[in-house]
């Protein structure tokens, strides 16, 4: 790792503040792109945290000096209510695609023809399986991003897009033709990575929430997010494969000073942009199908998804001479590859039941090779998507790996079934040895078992707590906890902690020797050290997962705190809904579980919020309810709802007897009578700042 340690020093006394700021931005931005973009760091965390510490004091203490393209400012502003619909300035085209090789042909012949028979190369690209931005900067600063939208106009999802951290806030410069570029418009495709894509939804499947398809939609989901710390959680990327100029200098027409795409990509990469991977210039079409037919199997070895190739024509001159017909570019064209398919036989449907209870029904497949791995198992999801398939056990099912990375069965081939088939029907009982029946819960498509003793749910409760994001325990994965649950030797997440008293019996099981066993207990002592965010995650209650085990944590502060709390109390902590309180109150209510956190306690598991509880602290309007009315002079409602909150109010929307202080604005209309009538606090914005600064 080659260090920048001269730039890592601390401040010359001499300099000023601003200069400073100005060093560490630039410090902070290079080892940014370094990281993230080149995947080549120049520095180790703990020197970055530092700087990055020093900056954020520095404009803390200078808050004139903070520009919207600092490192510091990726997440700002209040969440969105609504994306605002803006027009591009140049349409974002469509691509003809084809599956089919002749019609690349076609399209060869179409452009030769476009150019009189003129000598072409072509730029090819992989199609990245995502979502088209536009990223404008102006000034060489990220001032819009915009969706595709229908191609004309499209959603500004600028602060969105901020987060993410391979896009620059602002550019490293670079001169062309000795100017500098700074006003220009590039094109990409956001995308999330295929394990980064099924870590999420293995989290969401723990919490219980509906899955996502792929990572396009869940990355589309993510760019639609309302509030920008929400997107923060999701890694999100950036492959760029356009640009295009706004200005250079009034003497150059900023379109002819691009020469190829090939020039454009290195100008992208040179200021700082994550580009497209994998790209080639090449000669004539025979390399551009050496192109396709390489990506068409390698792309199985891609950390991300793409669905075919891009090809391009090279020279920008030739692309505006060959214009555009209609939503198409005619200098562009993809080539799109078949979503690999499988035919093979569905042996049995299975049930997998989860750490929440919920049953899952599993396609046992003969084994089958597709797209780089053998699949001998697909997610049936639930008893709906049986039934709409109509896929029945003993069938020939098609099995596909699209833009999904999961396989799934797609499909019955109808003329191969026995006619003694019969349509499934979903078990009235879990099949483990216990026999407990499986119950719907109105509304839901899913099945659960209500078993406390169920041996998978067990499992998948000390799997989800031993687990890396969770405690962190190495030395116990899947496969040594169904060991050691099958030894009787753990049956409780409490047991984990118990362990160091069995230490024979954990030697005598196959596999065990004394090294694997000493740092199995000796991780098991260090995870005592863990948050109590975590070991609160780490317990699985339904819909709490580490962000919400943190606002639990932050608000509360001790587990008798938030066991006493009740469900309403729960709902109006900012950030806890209503189902996710009521799945809180729920658990807490069970005399296992609070033997289970008594036992954790007396282990020594943190038990206590390590910062200051918010609830803890005795502010004025600790546990008084307000209702807020007409329009505040500063704050938006929910701003002030938020704030209310944080220091333990809480914000009903009726005014009643119950109700302590009405918070009421500019035209305030039947609230602010009902609190006259019943003789109700009315206080000012001004008023609610003035009691928070007691
Ligand atoms: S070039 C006018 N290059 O495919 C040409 N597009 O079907 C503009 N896409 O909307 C597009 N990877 O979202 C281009 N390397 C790549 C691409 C790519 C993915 C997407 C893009 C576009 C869609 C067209």
């Amino acid at each position: 790792m080659q260090h920048q340690s001269e730039l890592v020093e601390s401040p010359n006394p001499m300099m000023v503040p601003n200069d400073r700021i100005d060093e560490l931005r630039t410090i902070l931005r290079r080892t940014d792109i370094a990281y993230y973009t080149d995947a080549m760091p120049i520095m180790d965390d703990r020197d970055y945290d530092r700087l990055y510490d020093e900056l954020v004091q520095l404009e803390a203490e200078n808050p004139h000096s903070i520009t919207p393209d600092s490192p510091t400012q990726r997440v700002s502003g209040q969440p969105m209510k609504e994306f605002q619909n803006i027009a591009h300035d140049e349409p974002m085209l469509s691509l003809q695609n084809t599956y089919n090789r002749d019609e690349v042909q076609d399209f060869d012949r179409r452009v030769a023809e476009g150019l009189e028979q003129k000598a072409h190369e072509y730029w090819c690209d992989l199609k990245y399986d995502g979502v088209a931005m536009s990223l404008r900067y102006e000034n060489g600063t990220l001032a819009r991003a915009l969706t595709r939208g229908d191609g004309t106009t499209g959603d500004d999802i600028t602060q969105n897009v901020r987060t993410i951290s391979t896009v620059p806030l602002r550019v490293q410069p670079v001169l062309l033709n000795g100017v500098p570029l700074l006003d220009f418009e590039v094109r990409g495709e956001v995308y999330m990575r295929n394990a980064d894509f099924l870590r999420l939804n293995e989290e969401r499947e723990a919490l219980g929430e509906k899955l996502y398809a792929n990572p396009r939609n869940l990355t589309a989901g993510t760019l639609k997010l309302q509030d920008a710390r929400e997107v923060t959680k999701r890694p999100l990327q950036l492959a760029c494969y356009f640009l295009r100029l706004l200005r250079l200098d009034s003497a150059t027409a900023p379109q002819q000073a691009l020469l190829s795409q090939a020039d454009n990509m290195r100008l992208l990469k040179e200021m700082g942009f994550p580009m497209a991977q994998h790209s080639r210039l090449c000669a004539d079409l025979n390399e551009v199908f050496a192109f396709i037919d390489e990506w068409e199997t390698r792309r199985e070895t891609l950390p991300f998804q793409t669905d075919g190739a891009v090809v391009k024509v090279n020279s920008i001159a030739q692309q505006t001479e060959l214009g555009a017909v209609g939503r198409f570019p005619r200098w562009a064209f993809a080539y799109k590859y078949e979503a690999k398919k499988a035919r093979t036989r569905l042996n049995a449907i299975s049930l997998q039941i989860g750490r929440t209870g919920v049953a899952t029904p599993v396609a046992e497949l003969a084994p089958v090779a597709l797209a780089g791995s053998t699949i001998s198992r697909a997610t049936l999801h639930n008893a709906d998507f049986i039934r709409d398939l109509d896929v029945r056990e003993g069938d020939t099912v098609i099995i596909e790996k699209g833009g999904d990375v999961i396989p799934k069965v797609s499909g019955v081939v109808a003329e191969e079934r026995d006619a003694a088939s019969q349509p499934y029907t979903f078990p009235s009982e879990c099949g483990c040895a216990f026999r407990q029946p499986l119950k719907r819960i109105e509304g839901e498509a899913a099945y659960y078992c209500e078993f406390a003793g169920c041996p998978s749910q067990i499992r998948g409760r000390l799997t989800h707590f031993c687990s890396r994001t969770v405690m962190d325990i190495e030395g116990l994965g899947d496969k040594a906890i169904d060991q050691l649950a099958e030894a009787g030797l753990l049956t409780t997440i409490a047991d984990i902690y118990r362990l160091h008293e069995k230490r024979a019996q954990l030697l005598a099981l196959e596999r065990w020797g004394e090294k694997k066993a000493d740092n199995c207990l000796a991780a098991i002592e260090e995870s005592k050290k863990q948050p109590f965010t975590k070991v609160l995650f780490g317990l699985g209650v339904r819909f709490v997962g580490e962000e919400t085990a943190k606002i639990l944590a932050e608000h509360f502060g001790t587990m008798e705190k938030l066991h006493e709390a009740s469900a309403d109390e729960l709902s109006s902590v900012f950030g806890i809904g209503e189902r996710t309180a009521g799945a809180i109150a729920n658990w807490f209510q069970s005399e296992q579980n609070q033997r289970l956190t008594q036992e954790l306690a007396a282990l020594g598991l943190a038990m206590r919020y390590e910062g200051q509880a918010l609830a803890g602290i005795v502010t004025p309007i600790y546990g008084k309810t307000f209702v807020i009315t007409g329009t505040l002079p500063t704050m938006k409602r929910d701003e002030a709802k938020e704030l209310i909150q944080r220091y333990g109010g809480k914000v009903a929307g009726a005014v009643s007897k119950k109700t302590d202080f009405v918070l009421a604005g500019a035209e305030a209309g039947s609230k602010l009578e009902k609190a006259q009538e019943l003789g109700v606090q009315v206080i000012s914005e001004e008023d609610l700042k003035a009691m928070m600064a007691q």
